[in-house]
């Protein structure tokens, strides 16, 4: 992909220095005063740094950030270009992770849109205002597969579906990145954490992770590579171990599966202080050991440990590392820094970009992204003459509609969710307030008197994101109240959930006659959701996790195995089997989603009943067709869902597999055909070692609108 820079990148290669090289290698933290400003400078003159990340802290996600300055951006851009011996300028990175100054919901609820054109260009706003001040490089997307609710990184995650997360992975990457990498209005994508970390144990942030090779190339890598596949610039090799080997010294993940395997042209940067962790962790005796083992694994630029830059000097002096593996590695990154264009344009073009189509676009992903859990008796949409009640712990609440990890987004501009009702809903009938914390602060006579009660729930952001899981994914205990007190009453109640994962709500459902999860959308959130709530939206999101009924199900996803006869599997009829205390499937299931109006999905005829082997490894495919009719009153768009079952193979495969989705906007009364292409990319697996097979047998073909669709027709690989 990139060949034609070689020759340049030979050349400047051979001007550089051994110390110059391991500048090229060396990532520095933002310096956050004046004496740490000069020391930066003073290191980049001597060609001492490659990369700044403009962090302020190890958790970005959650702590307070400084804002970005473009004029320091270019004060060290000019020491690297005019004053730096090699004149390599740096690369600078920032962790705009599902927004800039634009928020777009967190990258969970965006998978639950099922839109991936409408992400892309969700995620090419976003690059555009990071470009716009001189951002290079972010460290987005996180395509970690999940099935661990507790972990707090999972909202920023696509789900807990490899297909789901590879259609991310293609859309976030050509949003950031655009056509061209060196157009002034993208950004160097970073695919991470490769790999694994989603995997954490327990949920709990940084632990251990135990990974068979089996699971890892069929449920994990696969956006990895579709992020390859997409021309990814970089990839950040993960903080975990898997079955005790580190990924950051593993030849295993970062040499043979990802640069033979899936081909990966650009260069990988490590987590936070990865190096240094090698010690911790027990992988390596000293730093020494650790800069050989990650460097010689595969890592190219480290992130702020400092440990290449203090010990490969050394190391390649003594003939402990070979001056090949430092060029393989400055090639890597210089490749990226050419690409980006940063020889040609080093400094940044001040411009304001005009944010209007960008909240725009926001709020148009931030209404698809959400997921209409339950509406009895068409609850919702409600009336604008109706006289509302509001209430609930988010109603004012602005910063957690932002979700984690938004280091540059306006919380005083975000609406809350009474002012978006208030705009939404006009003048009509009459909007009183309610409770809004279980400590009662307005009279609850306010319920007696409405049609519907809105009660804003759900769970802040400073209980999601890096370092934040918890040990329980209940909605709390007092929302549960509020939520029965409301019901008293016997009005409508509506849950509008804002949050960062699917919660347990098993508790509450019972008090709420429709449900919204509102996830953290980002700067749009509130309007987003009031304009559902009224009708203005009729919403089309679908769960990509599983709604649990509460956390002592976990691990509970729909791609799991099926178990032995008489117990069809966590989703299945007889499920019931899991526990004694509990029902053992989901509440929600993945793929799901109402709508407003009401789709039927016809049964499937296929192109043909079977097909030999080879031909379909010679490109031959199944056509799969059904008609999806709105047979409701409002236009709406509805998720078209296929899943397989592969019946009988030598590893047994998952209970259904998504393999393709599309989502169409149909016209009350309207009908519209779809055609599903499925062929040996979609019917074949991975064998534990690593090779793609396809196994003739039967296939159960499933078309609808969720995993637990019943519309089924069988094909045969002969
Ligand atoms: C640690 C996080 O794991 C990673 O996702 C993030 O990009 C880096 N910190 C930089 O802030």
């Amino acid at each position: 992909m990139y060949k034609e820079l070689d020759k340049r990148i030979d050349e400047i290669l051979s001007g550089l220095t051994l110390k110059q090289k391991i500048g090229q290698l060396n990532q520095v933290q933002q310096p956050l005063n004046a004496d740490a400003k000069k020391a930066v400078l003073e290191r980049i003159r001597n060609g001492e740094v490659g990369s700044i990340i403009m962090a302020a802290s190890a958790t970005a996600g959650n702590d307070e950030q400084q804002a970005v300055k473009v004029k320091e951006f270019n004060d060290f851009q000019k020491c690297a270009v005019e004053e730096s011996e090699s004149g390599i300028p740096i690369i600078f990175g920032r962790d705009v992770i599902h927004g800039h100054h634009t928020v777009m919901p967190i990258p969970l609820a965006s998978a639950a849109a099922f839109n991936s054109e409408l992400v892309e260009e969700a995620y090419r706003c976003v690059a555009k205002e990071a470009a716009a001040e001189n951002i290079h490089w972010t460290f987005s997307p996180m395509l970690d597969v999940c099935h661990e609710p507790r972990w707090g990184r999972i909202i920023e995650g696509p789900g807990e579906d490899p297909f789901v997360a590879s259609s991310v992975a293609r859309a976030t990457v050509k949003g950031f990145q655009g056509d061209d990498l060196s157009d002034e209005n993208s950004l160097a994508a970073c695919a991470k954490h490769f790999i694994g970390y989603g995997a954490s144990e327990g949920g709990r942030d940084y632990h251990r992770t135990e990974i068979s090779d089996y699971t890892m190339y069929n449920m994990i890598l696969p956006p990895f590579n579709a992020a390859v596949e997409a021309g990814v610039a970089t990839v950040m090799s993960s903080f975990n171990d898997i079955n005790g080997e580190p990924v950051t010294s593993s030849k295993k993940y970062l040499t043979k599966i990802l640069r033979e395997q899936l081909g990966f042209e650009g260069f990988v940067v490590t987590d936070w202080a990865t190096v240094n962790d090698l010690v911790r962790q027990g992988a390596c005796e000293n730093l020494s050991e650790a800069a050989k083992a990650a460097i010689e694994a595969g890592v190219d630029m480290d992130m702020v440990s400092g440990v290449f830059a203090n010990e490969l000097e050394k190391l390649v002096t003594n003939g402990e590392v070979s001056m090949d593996v430092i060029d393989n590695a400055v090639r890597n990154v210089l490749r990226i820094k050419l690409a980006k264009g940063l020889f040609e344009k080093p400094y940044c073009r001040l411009r304001t970009v005009d944010k209007t189509e960008h909240l725009k676009i926001a709020r148009e992903l931030a209404a698809e992204s959400m997921v209409l859990l339950k509406n009895d008796n068409n609850t919702l949409p409600l009336k604008r003459d109706m006289t509302v009640s509001v209430g609930g712990p988010f109603l004012r609440e602005r910063r957690a509609l932002l979700g984690s990890w938004t280091l540059d987004g306006d919380e005083d501009a975000t609406p809350n969710f009474l002012e978006a009702v208030q705009a939404v809903k006009g003048s009509e009938g009459r909007l009183n307030i309610g409770i809004e914390s279980p400590i009662l602060t307005h009279s609850e006579s306010a319920y007696m008197h409405s049609d519907a009660v809105v009660l804003c729930l759900g769970e802040s952001h400073h209980v999601t994101g890096e370092a934040r899981s918890v040990a329980d994914i209940s909605i709390s205990a007092e929302q549960v109240e509020l939520a029965r007190r409301a019901k008293r009453y016997g009005k409508k109640v509506i849950g509008v959930i804002f949050c960062g994962r699917p919660l347990a709500l098993e508790k509450i459902e019972p008090y709420l006659d429709a449900i919204l999860c509102a996830w953290h959308c980002g700067s749009e959130t509130a309007f987003a959701a009031a304009e559902i709530i009224f009708g203005d939206r009729v919403p089309s999101g679908k769960t990509p996790v599983t709604f649990l009924r509460t956390t002592g199900q976990i691990p509970l996803y729909y791609n799991a195995t099926p178990p032995r006869s008489g117990c069809t599997g966590y989703y299945g009829p007889t499920s019931e089997r899991n526990y004694c205390d509990t029902v053992g499937t989901p509440l929600y299931p993945f793929g799901y989603g109402l709508s407003y109006t009401k789709f039927n999905i016809s049964p499937i005829s296929v192109s043909d009943e079977s097909l030999s082997l080879d031909s379909i490894k010679s490109g031959a495919s199944f056509k799969f067709t059904v008609d999806v009719e709105n047979v409701g009153n409002f236009t709406g768009k509805e998720v078209v869902q296929l899943y397989i079952r592969d019946k009988v193979s030598t590893i047994i495969r998952p209970w259904r597999e998504l393999k393709a989705f599309k989502k169409l906007e149909i016209s009350a009364g309207e009908k519209e055909q779809v055609t599903f292409d499925i062929g040996f990319k979609d019917l074949g697996y991975y064998l534990p070692n690593g090779e793609f097979t396809l196994e003739k047998g039967e296939f159960d073909i499933y078309i609808g609108n969720n995993c637990k669709t019943v519309n089924k027709i069988t094909i045969k690989v002969v």
